[in-house]
């Protein structure tokens, strides 16, 4: 039997191993480990070559020995270069981009439909020279109701059911005066005169909150927006010819108008104003529930003691004042069927608008 040449055998090997390392695909760890297992396994070549060292003589052991020692640190140690690069292969993959994707859509956003319609009706009084105002949601009684004609303990107040805010005892003010969140805009009507003299023309939309439970119609909050013109001379035909031209700018410009009596106590004589139906035309639907008519707000003219109130002539001024609730005009109009949808965040309701 001849010896085998143990020099010749590792040069071989190392060929062997470094050109089969070389073609390795380094993403697949499968491919690696068995290259691994191929020359520096158990029973691999290179171990195989070791094995057989003892067979050897003396001199020639030590010399193959040395040789077979440093190509098994030289193999390991490029193979761990190779898993390296492995591993960077496959990081890389991870957070390539594939520019065959579709896009994502962007999501744009837009008003809050109470927004747009608040913003709407206000812009057709400042084009009728109507100047923007707007006042605190956490209000004195004195301005909700004090100044408006509605006196503490009269029954009026029933019909603005109020969420108080508590006040310790100790800072109560000495005059009794409690605070609450305005059930209407309309105390913004005493905050304005207190500040001005006439001429007064103004527009406030705002918050508004009541205690009351909601249903399709009634919600605990929402907005208004609130009108009030005081000068010398004004009249109800005043009155009457600025609504009607802002039912036309917001209706459309065939819309006729209704005021009929109704009872507010910083008013006389008070109305309530309906527009004729733009579903049907005034020949009854849905919409105006068959009566052809669309009650959209209240509105009146301004009552001596509101002026006396905040100190003006009465003599001298008068006035008058309107409010309406934005969400139910934009319910007429959209044919919402539910208030709540304006408050409930609901993004399959707020993205039709
Ligand atoms: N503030 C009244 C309400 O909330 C509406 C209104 C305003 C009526 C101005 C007349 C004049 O019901």
């Amino acid at each position: 039997m001849t010896e085998p040449l143990p020099t010749t055998d590792l040069k071989q090997l190392s060929e062997d191993a470094l050109s089969a390392l070389q073609v390795l695909d380094t993403s697949d760890p499968g491919a690696v480990e068995k290259w691994r297992v191929e020359f520096l396994g158990r029973n691999g070549r290179l171990t195989t070559v070791l094995r057989g060292l003892g067979a050897l003589p003396a001199e020639q052991r030590r010399e193959a020995g040395a040789a077979a020692n440093s190509l098994k640190e030289q193999l390991e140690q490029r193979l761990e270069e190779k898993r390296t690069q492995t591993l960077a292969a496959q990081a890389a993959r991870a957070e390539s981009l594939d520019i065959s994707l579709p896009g994502r859509r962007m999501r744009r956003g837009r008003l809050h439909p109470s927004t747009q319609i608040i913003r709407e009706i206000c812009s057709a009084f400042n084009e009728m020279g109507f100047q923007t105002v707007e006042g605190p949601e956490v209000e004195w009684e004195r301005y909700n109701f004090d100044l408006l004609n509605i006196p503490r303990d009269h029954p009026a107040r029933d019909k603005w059911d109020t969420i108080w805010i508590e006040q310790p005892e100790s800072r109560r003010p000495p005059d009794g005066q409690r605070i609450l969140l305005r059930t209407h805009t309309s105390p913004m009507q005493g905050r304005v005169m207190e500040r001005q003299q006439p001429p007064v023309r103004v527009i406030v939309p705002g918050k508004c909150y009541r205690f009351e439970a909601t249903d399709a119609t009634h919600e605990w909050q929402f907005h208004q927006v609130e009108g009030l013109v005081v000068d010398e001379g004004v009249t109800f035909a005043d009155l009457k010819g600025t609504l009607y031209e802002f039912a036309r700018r917001i209706f459309g410009a065939n819309r006729r108008v209704r005021f009929r009596c109704d009872f507010f106590p910083f008013v006389e004589p008070g109305v309530d104003m309906s527009i004729d139906c733009f579903g049907c035309d005034g020949k009854g639907c849905r919409i105006c529930k068959n009566s052809g008519w669309i009650e959209i707000m209240g509105a009146g003219m301004v009552h001596p003691k509101v002026l006396a109130a905040v100190g003006y002539d009465t003599a001298r001024y008068t006035g008058f004042a309107f409010g309406m609730g934005p969400e139910r005009i934009a319910m007429l109009r959209y044919g919402i069927e539910d208030i709540r949808h304006f408050f409930s965040n609901d993004l399959r309701f707020l993205s039709q608008f």
